[in-house]
């Protein structure tokens, strides 16, 4: 999704600017642009549809200031071109406004606007705020944001840059995150913390409804309404070199090849070996409270979504609790009951998705208890939630979810066992799982071993156009998100299906050209999973599986490491991110940035 950079001290800010948006460029865009006020107070701008390097290619040799703001693109009103990127100005060009988010009334403001004489030279629903901003009679920037904002309906994260008072950025967020960087006589606003993690670890975070001025030794939050709100810095949790590339050529295979540590630190802290139990302090929710829990809901959307699906069958496996997973993006819309004695997780790594935010807003209104399942500490879904926890995968820069998968699905485990334990699982079954929960750094490690056979089988089926991928109860949710993984990163279409439908329809689908990924764990299934594949080699389907043991009905097998029965799920899915992986690299995709997709959806 869109990104926003903004700076003002003393040091040179082009070269700022452009580097915060190659930080944002995981986020996924398509066009960028760049403002800034020259040496005598006019302000300068550059805008390129592409890359960040196509614009930096396009900034002057001269283009020196101190104050600037800048904006990665991904479009919604309006094609990528440069005419449409950001910045947008006013037609005095005073004013120069980035934003993140969607005008609903951008067409009614539009009319407006003309009728007024103004000339809306872009096709984007932004371009408006410029023109609203520069129309105000009021006497300070601040009035004048605040005055354009009481007309406008929709979201945003946006940053003003203004000829007349050029000593401020002005800044506002209502449901696109806004996070101020404070640094020594220098201030960096971005709409997400690796675009200036580099320069300062000391954040605010502003909240829907908030406005903040930025001074380049100084700054100020305060309310939509002007009254001021108190802000103390927070210290990020990671350092700059946390979004490299750390030597690999991809953020995707730095994500995958990091999971062994991701999963130790979602585990550190929280195991209390005494009463066989974990301790999630966080979730705010005492023991009586846990044993009065009839239902679980979990709400979340893609991977996060899929994970989910693992965490209801780990709930109701482990604590006996009906529970279900639902794309939150369906569920904010069909006017769900909402039971007083269901207990809803809300499942998201950005922690910012605007579909699971929603339907966390529309429960809380409706009395529901919410807890967050979150990777982002401190984004808004963690905090609009009543409590929660955190998955600590680290940052997750590639769009294409891996670790952050694995780390959300252990997080569900720790969970399940939490509330197991306050019901009626007993201890030597508590025990057990602590005991496979332990055992998952080292099964990862070995996984990732198997990397170079991996690549081998992705290279051999990277011809097919199709694969289907099918699983039963815990291996189908780990079916549904390999499809997914490999559908994303490789545009090869895939189809996971429950492997107890496959007579109900997909068999009809198979053929030599449409090889099947099965998923076998050695469980109470194995049996019916081996008839399955069965009936997928009498109709001369290829078949990879994905197993305990060497499979005879499979012409592949990728042999993982067997933990506990419930636990299995976390270490099947892994071999087949590192599958999507080499496919997508087989066939010269962007691994880290696939076509039409972002990395946070902060936009309906
Ligand atoms: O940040 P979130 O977990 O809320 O994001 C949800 C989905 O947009 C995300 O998982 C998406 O499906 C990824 N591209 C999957 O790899």
């Amino acid at each position: 999704m869109c990104g926003i950079v903004g700076y003002i001290g003393r040091r040179d800010v082009a070269p700022l600017l452009l580097e915060g948006l190659q930080r944002l460029e995981y986020r996924g865009y398509d066009s960028a642009g760049v403002v800034i006020t020259g040496k005598t107070g006019d302000l300068r701008v550059v805008k390129a549809k592409g890359r960040v390097r196509e614009l930096q290619a396009r900034v002057p040799k001269r283009f020196a200031g101190t104050t600037g703001i800048a904006h990665t693109r991904w479009a919604t009103h309006g094609k990528p071109s440069d005419l449409n990127a950001h910045p947008h100005l006013d037609n005095d060009e005073k004013v120069a406004v980035v934003h993140n988010g969607i005008i609903d009334n951008a067409s009614e403001l539009r009319a407006r606007l003309v009728a007024e004489g103004a000339e809306l030279v872009s096709e984007t629903d932004t371009e408006v705020l410029a023109h609203l901003i520069a129309r105000s009679a009021a006497e300070t920037l601040e009035q004048k944001v605040r005055d354009a904002l009481r007309s406008v309906e929709g979201t945003y994260g946006l940053a003003v840059l203004h000829r007349d008072f050029p000593d401020r950025i002005v800044v506002a967020r209502n449901g696109s995150p806004v996070v101020l960087g404070i640094g020594e006589k220098e201030m960096f606003v971005a709409s997400d913390v690796a675009a200036l993690v580099a320069h300062t670890r000391q954040v605010v975070t502003l909240e829907d409804g908030e406005m903040a001025t930025l001074k380049a030794d100084d700054f100020r939050t305060y309310t939509t309404e002007g009254s001021r709100t108190s802000a103390t810095p927070t210290t990020v949790e990671w350092e700059a070199e946390s979004y490299d590339m750390g030597g690999h050529d991809t953020y995707m295979h730095k994500e995958i090849c990091e999971q062994a540590e991701a999963v130790d630190r979602v585990l550190r802290g929280r195991i209390d070996d005494r009463f066989a139990t974990v301790r999630l302090d966080g979730l705010n929710l005492d023991a009586r409270e846990a044993r009065g829990v009839r239902r679980i809901k979990i709400l979340g959307c893609g991977t996060s979504y899929h994970a989910g699906q693992i965490g209801a069958q780990l709930i109701e496996e482990l604590a006996r609790i009906p529970s279900d997973a639902e794309p939150a993006s369906e569920f904010r819309y069909r006017n769900a009951v909402v039971d007083p004695d269901t207990l809803y997780l809300a499942v998201s790594q950005s922690g910012e998705t605007y579909d699971v935010l929603a339907a966390v807003q529309e429960l809380k209104r409706k009395g529901a208890r919410v807890l967050g399942v979150v990777n982002v500490v401190g984004s808004a879904i963690a905090r609009e939630s009543d409590g929660g926890m955190y998955v600590h995968a680290g940052p997750e820069v590639c769009v294409v979810s891996t670790k952050c998968f694995t780390n959300t699905v252990v997080a569900f485990a720790l969970l399940a066992l939490h509330l197991g334990r306050v019901r009626d699982l007993s201890v030597a079954d508590g025990r057990r799982i602590i005991a496979g929960l332990r055992k998952l750094p080292e099964q990862i490690e070995q996984v990732l071993k198997t990397e170079p056979d991996i690549k081998r089988l992705a290279t051999h089926f990277a011809d097919a156009r199709s694969m289907l991928f099918v699983g039963r109860v815990r291996g189908y949710p780990v079916a549904r998100e390999a499809a997914l993984k490999l559908k994303e990163v490789s545009y090869v279409h895939a189809e996971a299906y429950p492997a107890s439908e496959l007579k109900h329809g997909p068999l009809a689908l198979v053929e030599p050209a449409m090889p099947t990924v099965a998923i076998v764990p050695d469980d109470d299934l194995l049996e019916k999973n081996r008839a399955a594949m069965e009936e997928i080699k009498a109709r001369s389907g290829r078949i990879l599986a994905v197993a305990h043991q060497e499979q005879e009905k499979a012409d592949h097998t990728i042999v993982v490491p067997k933990n506990e029965d419930e636990l299995d799920p976390i270490l099947m899915g892994i071999p087949l991110q590192l599958f999507a992986y080499h496919t997508a690299l087989a066939l010269g995709r962007d691994i880290d940035k696939p076509r039409n997709l972002a990395k946070s959806v902060t936009v309906e």
